[in-house]
């Protein structure tokens, strides 16, 4: 109701007041209408892991695995991919050492494989490990990539004190000039915003990127993922088709969490609708993570509307709720009788809408082993009656007025319900 009068009286109200009327136009560039899927250099190995051998090791494990079929395209080449400084020209230059083909030879090898190739720039005078940033050069750059063949830009947020934050330029402000060179190239390049949740991104983010970093870095920890998991579930209403949160980079097969709470990581991200962009070295993947991953043990039910899309569903529902073309992020709800959500801390109950009219249900069991159930009276989207519901990791099914199910410390099950 506050909309209209805002545009009635408009000419007379501050611009800040007036711009909450003015409907948001999401950045609409072609590409990442769904959150994108694939892998990234900097958590298995940082700068080590930037080399085309380790890039098309990973290109390769892609295919092999059967991750290319399930969407996972994009190879993405973190910091320290370039020379130190600029050529003569003013032109990025990979580092011959490590791209000996260049990023354009790169490039053509990794789109001959069916894949997707991603590089990483910065915002600022540097990039976090001192490569030339995109500060001043922005449409160079842009051109570069569009020009190398590149699909996708991680534009990182170091050194931007000097050119922009010391005189009082804010981020909502500058990462707009790379989306404009990237548009005015003409090649569709998905566009990933890493300023670490600053200035509140997520309620400016969807005009300027496809996804943007809504946290400081994940770190290898299950503490860390479950508070990056607590607060996205506080802004998933900004995540639509074409934008979403970015929760980070995935730490799965890293290590430090056990198999249920490497569940609980890819779960938590793909049913709020995160890119899922794997860490860690895909040639050395656990059964178990690749498992998850694939979400191969999950069997479909026939009449589930949102998910019957094609055979290759009945193994990667996980992934096709995190694909759902409705793109709507699930959030926490709150149970009758139950406690709802403490600030920063993980919660157990999680629900979101899919296309078709179903309902996707998380559970995680956040305070340790513990059998949670929940009466679909309860959920929103569900209600009074009887639906026919199936556990993604398990394949377990059935139909009736509630679910539960027993989980270890820190699982996670997810009920696709309808
Ligand atoms: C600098 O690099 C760009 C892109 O890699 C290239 O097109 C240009 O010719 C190079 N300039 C010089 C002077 O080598
Ligand atoms: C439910 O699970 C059983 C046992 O695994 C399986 O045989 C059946 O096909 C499943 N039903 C549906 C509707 O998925
Ligand atoms: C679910 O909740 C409804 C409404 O509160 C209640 O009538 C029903 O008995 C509950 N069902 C179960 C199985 O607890």
């Amino acid at each position: 109701m506050l909309a209209p009068i805002l545009l009635l009286l408009g000419t007379t109200l501050p611009s800040r007041v007036l711009s909450l009327a003015v409907p948001e136009k999401r950045l609409e560039n072609k590409v990442g209408r769904t959150p994108a899927l694939g892998w990234n250099s900097w958590n298995q190995a940082q700068c080590n892991a930037a080399t085309a051998s380790v890039v098309m090791q990973t290109a390769k494990a892609f295919v092999d695995l059967g991750l290319k079929d399930l969407g996972y395209v994009y190879v993405n080449i973190d910091d320290c991919w370039s020379t130190k400084t600029r050529n003569a020209t003013g032109h990025l230059v990979a580092d011959p050492a490590k791209f000996p083909k260049g990023m354009d030879g790169l490039a053509r090898d990794i789109h001959a494989m069916g894949l997707k190739l991603g590089l990483y720039g910065d915002a600022g005078l540097l990039t976090c490990a001192g490569y030339p940033g995109s500060y001043s050069y922005e449409q160079k750059d842009a051109d570069t990539l569009a020009q190398w063949g590149v699909d996708y830009w991680k534009f990182d947020n170091c050194l931007t004190e000097k050119p922009y934050i010391n005189g009082g330029i804010k981020s909502s402000q500058y990462y707009p000039i790379m989306r404009d060179a990237l548009l005015k190239t003409g090649k569709p390049i998905l566009f990933s915003i890493c300023q670490w949740g600053r200035d509140e991104v997520w309620t400016w983010g969807a005009k300027v990127g496809n996804s943007w970093r809504m946290s400081e870095d994940v770190q290898n920890s299950w503490a860390s993922v479950a508070s990056i998991a607590a607060k996205a579930a506080t802004i998933y209403q900004y995540s639509a088709p074409g934008g979403f949160n970015d929760l980070d980079m995935m730490e799965l097969g890293n290590g430090k969490l056990t198999e249920a709470e490497e569940r609980a990581h890819f779960g938590l991200w793909a049913i709020m609708k995160s890119p899922i962009i794997m860490g860690t070295d895909m040639t050395k993947l656990k059964a178990s993570t690749l498992n998850i991953i694939k979400n191969k043990v999950c069997r479909l039910a026939k009449s589930n509307l949102a998910l019957r899309r094609s055979d290759a569903d009945k193994t990667k529902a996980i992934l096709a709720i995190n694909q759902d073309p409705l793109g709507k992020a699930a959030t926490t709800f709150t149970p009758k009788g139950k406690a709802g959500p403490a600030s920063g801390k993980l919660y157990k109950y999680y629900a979101g809408p899919l296309l078709g009219g179903g309902v996707v249900v998380g559970l995680v069991a956040a305070d340790g082993a513990e059998t949670l159930a929940v009466n679909f009276t309860d959920v929103p989207g569900l209600g009074e009656g009887s639906f026919s519901w199936t556990e993604l990791y398990s394949g377990r099914n059935g139909t009736g007025t509630l679910v539960s199910q027993a989980l270890g410390s820190n699982d996670m099950a997810i009920f696709k319900v309808w």
